[in-house]
């Protein structure tokens, strides 16, 4: 692909293993393997058809959401910024941004080193008059830029309620880092969905298609196939429901039968109905992410839900 050059940083994000991680969580009591596995290629094209889901009302209502609110955006921020994109996606979300805001600089931050560079470049050639910058780090353990970037305004950029992942205490440190990322005077636009009914928000992850079954069920074709074990995925089904005293959707894997699963030399029992807790997704109120933001140092500028109220986005400035 030709284009305009991208400014390429690599932070080296150590990679943290499957086979790690899974040995790791098997042996804990309860059960649990982080979610960060879900995105190989299967499951990544699995998680965007999920976006495209009736059900799965999240991506589209952010996405209407950030249509009718850019106009108001480019009116209040200076287009002499550096948007910072955080899990920089191949996303229609930025480019609305990028299309309304015409920021001068952007900056993609991702841990997978060809997918940032794939998606950056094809910004930079989308955005002839884009300063386009990348870095290929792990956020969610370290949040820092380079040094020698541009000195404009920042407006970091967390769209999809991704922050959902984290639980509140976790979400208020990574905030943190955020706000002293972008500095003073600096912005935050994030996106995170809200607390509402609750048969709504059990329909999200339990779309009649079956794609988020199969999105959390991909987890163990991995092990099956990555790793060396002997697990059978028909052994287990998947488990989604919302959690009300946790403010939470809760997703597992749950054995249908007293098993033992082989992975290398080690064994691990599950009894019928045990579950291995594959994802935490967090959901707020409008005063409780402000309220979270502003102990993190944020203020809120301005938040703009749909006429249902069903996902917000929160436009935060450092003071
Ligand atoms: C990408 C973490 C925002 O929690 O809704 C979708 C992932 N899991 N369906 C979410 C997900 C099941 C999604 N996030």
């Amino acid at each position: 692909m030709t284009g305009p050059a991208v400014s390429f940083y690599d932070q080296h994000p150590g990679e943290s293993s499957l086979r790690d991680e899974v040995l790791g969580g098997l042996a804990r009591t309860p059960k649990a393997i982080p979610p960060k596995f879900f995105y190989d290629q299967r499951g990544s094209r699995l998680f965007d058809a999920i976006c495209d889901l009736p059900e799965y009302y999240l991506t589209r209502v952010e996405t209407g959401i950030l249509q009718d609110c850019v106009r108001e955006l480019a009116a209040s921020i200076d287009s002499r910024c550096m948007l910072v994109e955080l899990g920089s996606g191949a996303s229609r979300k930025v480019r609305l941004l990028l299309s309304a805001l015409k920021p001068t600089h952007y900056m993609g931050v991702d841990i997978s080193k060809d997918f940032l560079l794939e998606s950056s470049r094809r910004l930079a050639r989308d955005y002839p008059w884009l300063d386009v910058h990348a870095t290929c780090a792990d956020f969610s353990s370290k949040l820092t830029l380079p040094e020698s970037l541009p000195s404009v305004r920042k407006m970091a950029f967390f769209p999809g309620s991704s922050i959902g992942n984290f639980d509140p205490v976790q979400a208020g440190r990574f905030l943190k880092q955020i706000a002293r990322m972008v500095g003073s005077g600096g912005y935050l636009l994030i996106g995170v969905d809200l607390k509402k009914d609750i048969d709504r928000l059990n329909a999200a992850y339990n779309d009649a298609r079956g794609l988020t079954a199969a999105f959390n069920l991909n987890l163990l074709l991995r092990i099956r196939d990555e790793l060396d074990s002997q697990i059978d995925p028909d052994g287990f089904e998947h488990l989604a429901f919302y959690n009300e005293a946790a403010g939470r959707i809760e997703m597992h894997l749950r054995s249908i039968k007293d098993q033992v699963v082989r992975i290398e030399d080690h064994r691990f029992r599950f009894e019928a109905d045990e579950t291995i807790h594959t994802e935490n997704s967090y959901k707020y109120t409008v005063e409780e992410f402000a309220e979270l933001g502003l102990s993190a140092g944020f203020n809120s500028d301005r938040v703009w839900t749909d006429a249902e109220r069903l996902f917000s986005v929160h436009l935060m400035c450092v003071a």
